[in-house]
């Protein structure tokens, strides 16, 4: 098991607050903020040629660490300023099968994924209930696949309940009818172990904001290698070309691997800080990560039963990692109230939302529930 002390001193915001959002917005590592310099530095000491020197290379091996994460074949990831921009790209671009004019997404998933095909009148967007507001089983999709659909779209890990679904069940469910299944990985990458081949599924979007601590603009995309050559995204952009350095405009030849999902110019300050932390993440090891925040949210279950507060997680262990979500009144209210002592937390419709970084001590963690079981059980007073 890695030393959670040490590693600690590398997210100096831990000091000043007991965080508990970290799948909202994952603290700034020390080695992200010396990357963030070291961007400076570098545009600022080599002008032009910093592409070829740094920021090329830079991006190839994000790229690559995305790979690792995902477990995908080289080739097979790309890189997105946001979760929203690579839906779009992929609402397009995959050979989705013919003449079927349904997606199916789960009823508890994150907006963007419904407004996306919300926003397509082609087709017809159908929700899938949850019965009890917590989950969704694999079959309430299964029991909906049918020859219409032509893809099922949904979230690893439900941000507003931190259920984990069966992916695997899923893909297959939906392959076994003919429709693709695309997984929007945002909450699990960098606290749950991802393999995408093993999950089945066709393509898989994510971002290192929250569990990877990589800041905003580095989401990233996977989609299934022997599809690749079939992708023609509506909308895209240079970058995106087998060869943007030809200058090439009356013809439009995609890159060969998945980077003729990419498009334009790269925010390549976010990608220092992407990377910076991504690799840490993978030094740590997702595994461990994941284990550390199932005895975590082990204890912020148990806590929340002894006080009989109201929660939508799964006490099974193997279908949670790091969220844990309470009912409350106001939780605006209640949130405020917890930053002024030093807590943070999120607050979600008729909920609180708990997320702690794996690096928040027990004692931390005993503290903080105090807190927060107090304000919650008290509405905002
Ligand atoms: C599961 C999930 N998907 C997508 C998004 C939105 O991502 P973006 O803002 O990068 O488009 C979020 C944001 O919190 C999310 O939690």
């Amino acid at each position: 098991m890695p030393d959670w002390k040490a590693l600690r001193s590398e997210f100096p915001l831990l000091d000043r607050y007991i965080y508990l959002n970290a799948c909202s917005l994952g603290p700034l590592p020390r080695r992200g903020r010396a990357a963030l310099a070291r961007y400076a530095q570098d545009w600022d000491e080599k002008g032009t040629p910093v592409w070829f020197t740094d920021w090329i290379p830079l991006l190839e091996r994000f790229r690559e660490r995305i790979g690792e994460l995902l477990s995908a074949p080289a080739g097979s990831t790309a890189i997105a300023p946001s979760v929203s921009v690579a839906l779009t790209t992929l609402a397009t671009g995959l050979p989705l099968p013919a003449g079927r004019d349904k997606i199916l997404i789960g009823e508890l998933d994150f907006p963007t994924i419904g407004h996306q095909w919300l926003s397509r009148p082609e087709y017809e967007v159908e929700f899938v209930p949850s019965r009890d507001g917590t989950t969704i089983p694999p079959e309430a999709f299964a029991e909906r696949i049918d020859k219409r659909t032509a893809l099922v779209a949904t979230t690893h890990l439900f941000y507003t309940t931190g259920y984990l679904q069966d992916v695997r069940a899923i893909a297959d469910a939906a392959h076994a009818a003919g429709a693709f299944c695309l997984i929007d990985g945002y909450q699990t990458g960098g606290c749950v172990p991802l393999d995408v081949e093993a999950m089945g599924c066709d393509a898989f979007v994510g971002g290192c904001l929250k569990w990877l601590s990589g800041g905003p603009g580095n989401a990233f995309m996977y989609v299934r290698p022997d599809l690749i050559p079939r992708i023609r995204p509506h909308g895209t952009g240079w970058f995106a070309t087998r060869d943007p350095f030809s200058f090439t405009l009356q013809e439009l030849t995609f890159a060969d691997d998945a980077r003729r999902l990419e498009t334009g110019t790269w925010a390549m300050p976010s990608h220092y800080a992407g990377l910076a932390a991504l690799e840490l993440i993978l030094e740590v090891g997702v595994e461990n990560i994941q284990e550390r925040l199932r005895d975590l949210t082990d204890r912020i279950l148990e806590r929340c039963v002894e006080a009989g507060v109201k929660t939508f997680t799964p006490r099974e262990r193997s279908r949670r990692c790091g969220i844990v979500t309470l009912e409350c009144d106001q939780p605006e209210a209640v949130e405020a109230k917890l930053h002024a002592e030093g807590v943070v937390v999120d607050s979600r419709p008729g909920r609180v939302r708990l997320s702690p970084h794996w690096c928040v001590t027990e004692a931390e963690l005993e503290r903080g529930m105090d807190l927060v079981l107090d304000k919650v059980r008290a509405g905002a007073t």
